[in-house]
């Protein structure tokens, strides 16, 4: 058979395969042998560039690519539903939609309520062509490229189906349990921040700009809402058996009822049994079924009279605390922390439990021995919500008190303005503190030490190997280092050389990333970067006045008075002159210093399309050197555009409306130059 043919067999075989494994869980083939018709499809695609299609089921492993997302506006508005906590409310509900339809029977869709982030989908002529999220409703963000790679996600409908030429799908995209437990783990293992919960974690992966990161961590999605002219019936729930039918992942769990003893039957039933889904629900939602009643429901001026949302309740439980003992993290943030009589709560057993800081702990009025509520909300971490009853012959000890000393160091706590955590000042000599510091200083937006993680250096700390960051320097120097080295998992020479590789490659990371780098209370990335500019050298920072920091642009009161208090102590003094010495960069670049201008002062500058003479990432660069400001999206505050070629036609039209200037590479070359 001809190549191009069998192509287009491969790829229609695939996406049919694809579906029997990943919606309907039942694979008709084995995992090898969808391997191989994948790589016969690879390889068969790779002689045909010509054939190139971003629906193969080739394009599900994503790209390296970044994604610059594009705003769309929403073909029909994305609504979101009224909320209800308890049956009356519930009640209510269903007489107003008695009322409202005059009497008339109705039929409700009773479904369960996926707690990820919504998502609509446009087919065209059986091919997904958009994939956008709900922003603020109006308009979203185009994400086709990050979507395409959640594989229950039909890319191309089956041909033959019933399918109009034109439709919409809306639904949830989901990070279930399992892989929100995987990738937590792999991130504490990282040393990088954990997920608060599945919600998060699914929108944080969706926004990534790096569409195989999104492919890697198992995404799912669940539709719900399907719209459009041409769509099969009157019917809310045979249209989504119909989509179920084309290849959509549908709920198996809706339910069509006809009274409100059906619909509390259904919210009763799934209160308990949600546990047991693979993926999080925060409630259920309920649907006229009609599209013709939905209709003459209408709506209020936000969402639609003919469905509402109810919530469950979080689940508690009720324990008896034993004691509150307290917590410094790397920040230095202290954190109470209670520890309670073993229970079980949604589905899992309990111990521990935060009280978040001293705020949330004394309107508690905690005692030793008190009967307390234990809840799991969002959060991974359970916290105590209140108290049931006091804890008797505990009175005489009075209500557990916040701690005034660092547990770890004994260094009075501070609290800082505007902030509820008190927290251990001794970033000098406390360990965690000095852990996180280190930590800081190697992470990839500092000093990027990538072959160090976390661990390694907790390692090398506790066994006095380094006592700070400026002692990675001195490791090649350092016996311990090596006998060390060699006792880690790898072993020998191979790890130690890749270290100390990285190290030495971390004294080219420019000035504005070692000021980031040594760990300032306050100042981020972008703060460094803004003095980094302005000063031009550590010198010239390390002595700026209060007075002289306050007037920059972007850099207000704490982050000032925050590097005064950093160069008046003398141990951050003596770190620096360190890391001077040892050859980090202790100021701006020539070419930078020479580039820079403030011709671009106050201009909020947006970036769209193709250039020729730079790339976009040199673009940014420069409006930055001339005091502009590189945002993502168009608004009334952009001063003008600095569009190359194929500009996205959302951006074009925006720009447009608002009459802001779009300006082509050679005119804004020729702006910096004059
Ligand atoms: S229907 C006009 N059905 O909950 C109807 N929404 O506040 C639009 N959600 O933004 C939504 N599960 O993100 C619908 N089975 C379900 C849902 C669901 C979760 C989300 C959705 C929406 C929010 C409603």
């Amino acid at each position: 058979m001809d190549e191009v043919k069998r192509i287009l067999q491969l790829r229609e075989e695939l996406h049919r395969h694809n579906y029997r494994y990943y919606v309907e869980n039942a694979p008709v083939i084995s995992d090898q042998e969808f391997d191989f018709l994948m790589h016969e499809l690879q390889d068969l695609e790779a002689k045909h560039p010509e054939m190139f299609d971003a629906n193969s089921p080739t394009q599900r492993v994503g790209s390296d690519l970044n994604n610059e997302f594009e705003t769309f506006v929403h073909t029909r508005p994305m609504l979101s539903l009224g909320n209800t906590y308890n049956r009356q409310e519930v009640a209510d509900f269903w007489q107003r939609v008695s009322e409202g339809l005059m009497g008339a029977p109705f039929q409700m869709c009773c479904e369960l309520k996926f707690d990820g982030l919504s998502i609509s989908l446009h087919y065209k002529d059986g091919r997904l062509v958009r994939a956008v999220t709900r922003g603020d409703g109006t308009q979203g963000d185009d994400v086709t490229a990050n979507v395409r790679t959640i594989r229950t996600i039909p890319l191309q409908l089956p041909q033959g189906s019933d399918y109009p030429n034109e439709f919409e799908i809306r639904g949830e995209v989901l990070m279930p349990w399992n892989s929100f437990d995987r990738l937590n783990a792999e991130r504490e293992e990282a040393g990088e921040p954990l997920f608060a919960n599945p919600r998060n974690a699914a929108s944080g992966t969706l926004k990534s700009k790096n569409s195989s990161t999104v492919a890697q961590r198992g995404l799912d999605a669940y539709l719900y809402y399907l719209l459009g002219d041409g769509i099969p019936g009157d019917g809310h729930y045979q249209n989504l058996e119909a989509a179920a039918r084309w290849g959509f992942q549908i709920s198996r769990n809706m339910r069509l009822v006809n009274t409100l003893e059906g619909v509390f039957e259904y919210i009763d039933y799934w209160d308990k049994e949600r546990w047991n889904l693979p993926v999080a629900t925060d409630g259920v939602v309920l649907k006229v079924n009609s599209l013709a009643q939905q209709k003459s429901l209408g709506m209020t001026a936000k969402s639609p009279r003919w469905a509402i949302a109810y919530k469950f309740q979080a689940e508690q439980s009720e324990t008896t605390l034993r004691q509150v003992v307290f917590q410094v993290g790397r920040t230095g943030a202290v954190t109470p922390v209670a520890n309670m009589d073993p229970v079980q709560l949604a589905g899992t057993q309990v111990r521990r439990a935060t009280l978040h800081n001293a705020d949330v702990m004394a309107s508690l009025d905690l005692h030793v021995g008190d009967r307390v509520l234990v809840e799991k909300g969002g959060e991974i971490i359970p916290k105590i919500v209140g108290k049931v009853e006091q804890g008797a012959g505990e009175e005489e000890q009075g209500a557990i008190k916040f701690i005034e000393y660092c547990p770890v160091c004994g260094s009075k706590l501070v609290r800082y303005e505007g902030e509820s955590a008190y927290y251990c000042p001794n970033e000098t000599g406390c360990t965690p503190l000095i852990l996180g510091r280190i930590e800081h200083f190697i992470s990839r937006k500092a000093m990027n030490i990538n072959s160090l993680g976390p661990e390694t250096v907790d390692d090398f700390y506790r066994r006095g190997v380094i006592h700070d960051a400026a002692d990675l320097y001195e490791l090649k120097a350092s016996p311990a280092f090596s006998s060390d080295v060699k006792s880690l998992p790898l072993g020998g020479g191979l790890v130690e050389a890749k270290i100390l590789a990285s190290i030495e490659q971390s004294k080219q990371v420019p000035f504005e990333r070692v000021l980031f780098a040594i760990g300032i209370r306050f100042v981020g990335e972008i703060a460094a970067k803004t003095l980094a500019r302005y000063y031009g050298s550590m010198e010239n920072v390390a002595d700026a006045s209060l007075e002289s920091l306050t007037q920059i642009n972007g850099i207000g009161e704490v982050i000032a008075s925050s590097v005064i208090q950093y160069f008046a102590n003398p141990v951050n003094r003596a770190f620096v002159e360190r890391l001077r010495g040892y050859g980090l960069q202790m100021e701006i670049g020539e070419q930078q210093k020479q580039a820079r201008s403030s011709k671009l002062e106050g201009q909020t500058v947006v970036i769209s399309g193709v250039f020729q003479h730079h790339s976009r990432d040199e673009y940014k660069a420069l409006i930055e050197q001339h005091g502009g400001k590189n945002v993502g999206s168009i608004s009334a505050k952009t001063n003008f555009v600095l569009a190359g070629e194929n500009m996205g036609p959302a951006k074009l039209e925006k720009a447009q409306k608002l009459g802001i200037r779009i300006m082509n590479e050679e005119e804004f070359l020729s702006l910096l130059d004059a």
